[in-house]
């Protein structure tokens, strides 16, 4: 009998690979690295075996779409910030059984769901900047999940429950992992370099401290509420897809748990980044 038993909400920022990689940014990102590496010791404790990770940057147009390869390796340079992430390796292992299982289950929810399984499909730094810090000594295979930019808020929350009935189908100890940012509004080109460690708009940042006070006192319904107009408003990375599929698979309003806020809320090139375990 398969059993969610760990999930997070993460951040996945690639200035942490500056941090950890370049010289004259040793550091910056220290507390988003802590917080990443104290989630994935929870994780191995809680028995994780696969990793599912609903990646904000593998940015899909249509349906529901899962990497069910069964090893995940190349050498990683992003597209957009090139300058912050050139040449991270990786290499894990997949798990093609849960993947086609998780996407024969929504595809009967009522989505054209599919697994792929083709080796030039890579895996984005949504899922890899997580991985990297929480996988340590690679004890938990990886199944990247794309988040779907025009899919609404109520239907992340039905792919995310289909995806739970997946794992509870299955004979997997999963964590479940929203990777993606909080508020998300970059700032001007000309502003970007001044503002590598500040969130974009005072309201934003406002908004973001609310919803983690949200999130820690257990009023999921009220942030429920909230998730259309703050998505919107607040420029939701992919629209806050990966929040409400973590929030269906959690059980929606049914929730009835807590988040626990590892290390501080933090800004990025504008964006609102925190790491959170929400607690089963
Ligand atoms: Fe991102």
């Amino acid at each position: 009998m398969g059993e969610l038993v760990f999930t997070a909400k993460v951040t996945h920022v690639p200035s942490i690979w500056m941090s950890e990689m370049y010289e004259q940014h040793k550091g910056i990102r220290d507390n988003a690295i802590n917080g990443l590496v104290e989630l994935g010791k929870r994780a191995k404790a809680a028995g994780v075996e696969t990793f599912a990770v609903i990646d904000t940057h593998w940015i899909v147009n249509q349906g529901f779409h899962l990497n069910a390869a069964g090893h995940h390796a190349a050498t990683f340079t992003s597209h957009e910030l090139p300058h912050f992430l050139e040449d991270m390796e990786y290499a894990y292992d997949g798990d093609p059984e849960l993947g086609n299982l998780m996407a024969d289950t929504v595809r009967d929810s009522g989505f054209r769901a599919m697994a792929h399984d083709t080796p030039n499909l890579k895996v984005e730094y949504g899922t890899l900047i997580p991985m990297r810090h929480m996988n340590q000594g690679l004890y938990a295979s990886v199944l990247p999940i794309a988040a779907n930019q025009f899919a609404s808020i109520d239907e992340g929350r039905r792919m995310g429950e289909a995806m739970r009935e997946a794992i509870e189908k299955s004979d997997r100890k999963v964590g479940l992992l929203a990777s993606g940012s909080l508020s998300h509004q970059f700032f001007p080109n000309d502003q970007s370099e001044a503002g590598a460690f500040e969130t974009n708009t005072e309201f934003n940042r406002q908004v973001d401290i609310r919803v983690l006070e949200l999130w820690q006192t257990g009023q999921i319904k009220e942030f429920i509420k909230m998730l259309p107009d703050y998505a919107a408003r607040c420029a939701g990375e992919c629209q806050m897809i990966d929040t409400a599929m973590l929030l269906g698979a959690l059980g929606w309003n049914d929730y009835s748990g807590k988040a626990e806020l590892l290390g501080e809320y933090f800004g990025s090139s504008g964006t609102g980044q925190a790491n959170l375990e929400f607690a089963l």
